[in-house]
């Protein structure tokens, strides 16, 4: 019998899966109940699925999980308000069913944008009113950062149509529809690049200062078993806890590949390469352990290797990003978390 991955980390942080509902019967969900207590829906409730029309909210999928956790002690964090992608058309376009972004008339753009925020407010609040009480954490924002665009803000329908007033307007009304209690980040990947970091750092710094209820960063962590340094990651948390706020690991999981590698191990992986994975998960954890004070969670991208995104991406080929393997068995991964040390 192997020990539980949750219990073992009692003294620092919640440990997190992203799920979908149907994990939450059979072999996986036993793997689930063992080894976390806190769980993310992969896809299920994001904005298009729990609110694809204007006047359309399915809460049956995001409820499933819902009550998965609830039975089960465990925690939930909230994937995401607002997104550029899975995310309905409807918001974007106006009463004449024409593309907002289109707009050229000043006049029209201004009453665009007042649309487009009040559509944002409600759905915000009627999502965060619905799951207040049973979710902690949120990602209230989901990947504004983009250093490859005008002033490093992600061009997306939201941001051409609003400015950085989608952020704002995001995040008060999930105050005011959610409370004091609930924690609301922003959520973003590549957080340990210095230049994103920094310009994620200026936004929620002048966001601080306008009053706007930031709580936390989350950081996506999807790395590789090359990149990045674990001292970057590090590094970056504790610029945000320079702000005054914590840090969630949101998304983590760690690919066999370089970036830019294009092969495929095929059926099977060298065990020197699982050993290498499970070296920087262990070097990774004992960092984070170090530095449980301003962290927050901790959350995998999925529990075992037959379920992640990245056997799809960015190229179809094996991955093995996760701590169990495949036939969900432990992997040397698993081991180095568990014994990984604080000293
Ligand atoms: O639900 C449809 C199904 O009806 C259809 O038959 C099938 C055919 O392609 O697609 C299904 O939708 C897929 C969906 O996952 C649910 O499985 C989409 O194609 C696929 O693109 C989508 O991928 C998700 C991706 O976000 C979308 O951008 C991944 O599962 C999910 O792991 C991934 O998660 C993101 C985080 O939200 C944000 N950070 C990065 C992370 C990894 O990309």
């Amino acid at each position: 019998d192997i020990p539980s991955l949750y219990e073992a980390f009692n003294d620092y942080f919640p440990i997190g899966a992203a799920i979908e509902p149907f994990q939450t019967s059979g072999l996986k969900s036993d793997l689930l109940k063992k080894h976390v207590n806190m769980l993310v829906a992969e896809n299920v409730m994001k904005p298009a699925s729990i609110h694809p029309a204007e006047d359309t909210y399915r809460w049956e999928e995001a409820d499933k999980i819902v009550q998965f956790a609830k039975e089960n002690n465990m925690q939930l964090r909230f994937h995401t308000l607002v997104w550029h992608t899975q995310v309905g058309d409807w918001f974007f376009k106006d009463a004449e069913g024409k593309p907002m972004v289109d707009e050229t008339d000043p006049a029209k753009r201004e009453a665009n944008k007042k649309l487009l925020l009040e559509r944002l407010d409600d759905h915000v609040r009627t999502i965060v009113s619905r799951y207040k009480d049973d979710i902690i954490s949120w990602d209230v924002v989901n990947e504004v950062i983009e250093p490859r665009d005008p002033h490093g803000m992600r061009a997306s329908e939201w941001y051409q149509i609003t400015g950085t007033d989608y952020i704002e307007t995001a995040f008060r009304a999930a105050r005011e529809a959610g409370g004091p209690d609930i924690k609301l980040y922003i959520n973003d990947y590549g957080t340990d690049d210095i230049t994103k970091r920094e310009m994620l750092y200026d936004l929620v710094k002048e966001m601080l200062d306008k009053g706007v209820p930031i709580d936390g960063v989350g950081h996506q962590t999807h790395i590789s078993i090359h990149w990045p340094p674990v001292a970057d990651i590090i590094e970056s948390m504790e610029r945000f806890a320079e702000l005054g706020l914590v840090n969630s690991v949101t998304e983590l999981d760690m690919s066999l590949y370089a970036w830019d590698d294009r092969s495929d191990f095929g059926e099977s992986i060298p065990e020197e390469v699982l050993s290498k994975q499970a070296d920087r998960y262990r070097e990774l954890f004992e960092a984070l352990k170090a530095n449980k004070d301003i962290i927050n969670e901790v959350v995998f991208w999925g529990i075992a290797d037959d379920h992640t995104w990245l056997s799809g991406f960015p190229v179809k080929r094996t991955e093995a990003p996760l701590l169990f393997d495949k036939y969900l068995h432990a992997k040397p991964a698993f081991w180095a978390v568990v014994d990984s040390k604080n000293d």
